[in-house]
C-alpha cells in the first residue's frame, strides 16, 4: 500500500515535472526571441514584461508599447441594457497593444526595437483591429446579477470552469471581468489558438452559458 502511493506519488511528481520546466511559449507565436526585424536580444519575455522599469500604469510588469487607439465596443442583442462595457481594460488592453494592427509589435523597453528599426504591424486575421463590435464582449463585469438579468448564463460565483474553481476564479480578472485571457493564455499554444482550455464541443462557450 505504502509502495503504491509512493510509486504514484513518484509518477505525480514526474508527471508534473515536465510542464514546470517545459517552456511553452518557446517556438510559439507569441515567441520573438529569433526575431531579428523585431527584438535583437535573443529574449523571450522582455518584448512583454522586464524585471524593471516598465509601464507603471499596466501590471504585470508590462514593458511593450501600450495601445493607444480608442475601440468601437461590443453592442450586441440581450446584452444591450444589461453589461456595462467599458473601452478595452486590464489585460485585454495588453493584447490589443500588438492585436490592433496598429501598435508596433517591435515597440517595447522605451524604443523601436530590431535591426530595420522600423514599426513592424501585425496583419491578417489575427489582427482585431480597433472595431470589436463584431468580437466577443470583453472589459465588463460578469457577476450573479448580469447571470441572472440575462436568464441563459450560468451564476459565475458557483458555477464550476472545469479548471478546478468556480468560473469567477479561474475564468475572470481580479475585478470580476471578461477579458482575452478568460478564454486565451498567452504563454501556452498547447491547446488550439491559445486556447484556456479545449472548445471541442463548444466546451469553453458552455462553460458559462447555459444553452
Ligand atoms: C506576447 C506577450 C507576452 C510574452 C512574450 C510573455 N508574456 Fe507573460 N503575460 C502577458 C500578458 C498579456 C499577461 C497578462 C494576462 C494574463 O495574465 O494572462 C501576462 C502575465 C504574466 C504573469 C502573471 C500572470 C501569470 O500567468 O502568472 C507572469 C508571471 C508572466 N506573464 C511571466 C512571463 C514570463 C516569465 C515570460 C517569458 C518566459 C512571459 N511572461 C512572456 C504577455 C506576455
Ligand atoms: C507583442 C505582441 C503581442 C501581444 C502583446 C499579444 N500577441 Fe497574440 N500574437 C502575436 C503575433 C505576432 C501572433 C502571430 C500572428 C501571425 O502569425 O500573423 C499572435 C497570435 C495570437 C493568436 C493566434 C494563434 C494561432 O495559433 O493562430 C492568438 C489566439 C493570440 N495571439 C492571442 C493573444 C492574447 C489573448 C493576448 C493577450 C493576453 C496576446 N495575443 C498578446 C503578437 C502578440
Ligand atoms: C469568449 C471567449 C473568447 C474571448 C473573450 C476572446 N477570444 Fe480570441 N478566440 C476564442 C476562440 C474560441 C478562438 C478560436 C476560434 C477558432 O475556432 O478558430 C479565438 C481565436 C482568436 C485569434 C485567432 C484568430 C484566427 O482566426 O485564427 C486571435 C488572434 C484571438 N482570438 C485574440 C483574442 C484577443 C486579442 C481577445 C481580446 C480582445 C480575445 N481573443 C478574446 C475565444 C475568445
Ligand atoms: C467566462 C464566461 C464566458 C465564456 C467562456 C463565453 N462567454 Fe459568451 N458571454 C459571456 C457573458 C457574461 C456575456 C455577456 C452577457 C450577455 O450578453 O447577457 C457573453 C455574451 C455573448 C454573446 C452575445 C450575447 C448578446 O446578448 O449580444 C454571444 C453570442 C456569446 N457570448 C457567445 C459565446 C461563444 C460562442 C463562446 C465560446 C467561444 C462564449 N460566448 C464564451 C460569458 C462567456
Amino acid at each position: 500500500m505504502k509502495f503504491k502511493k509512493l510509486v504514484l506519488l513518484g509518477s505525480i511528481v514526474l508527471g508534473l515535472t515536465p510542464l514546470c520546466n517545459a517552456q511553452l511559449i518557446l517556438g510559439s507565436s507569441h515567441d520573438f526571441s529569433n526575431s531579428t526585424t523585431r527584438n535583437l536580444t535573443g529574449e523571450l519575455c522582455i518584448v512583454c514584461h522586464a524585471p524593471h522599469g516598465t509601464d507603471a500604469t499596466q501590471v504585470p510588469l508590462w514593458n511593450h508599447a501600450t495601445t493607444q487607439q480608442i475601440f468601437s465596443t461590443y453592442t450586441g442583442y440581450k446584452f444591450q441594457g444589461i453589461a456595462t462595457i467599458t473601452q478595452p481594460d486590464g489585460a485585454s488592453k495588453l493584447c490589443l497593444s500588438c492585436h490592433d494592427g496598429i501598435t508596433a509589435m517591435n515597440q517595447f523597453g522605451g524604443k523601436m526595437q530590431g535591426s530595420t528599426g522600423t514599426p513592424a504591424l501585425m496583419n491578417g486575421f489575427r489582427v482585431l483591429g480597433t472595431n470589436l463590435t463584431n468580437d466577443h464582449p470583453i472589459s465588463f463585469k460578469y457577476d450573479a446579477n448580469l447571470a441572472s438579468l440575462d436568464g441563459r448564463l450560468k451564476d459565475p460565483t458557483i458555477a464550476l470552469s472545469g479548471l478546478g474553481g468556480t468560473i469567477a476564479d479561474d475564468l475572470l480578472d481580479i475585478q470580476g471581468k471578461v477579458q482575452c485571457p478568460t478564454c486565451h493564455e498567452v504563454h501556452d499554444p498547447t491547446i488550439y489558438k491559445f486556447g484556456k482550455m479545449s472548445n471541442a464541443g463548444s466546451a469553453l462557450c458552455l462553460t458559462c452559458h447555459n444553452k
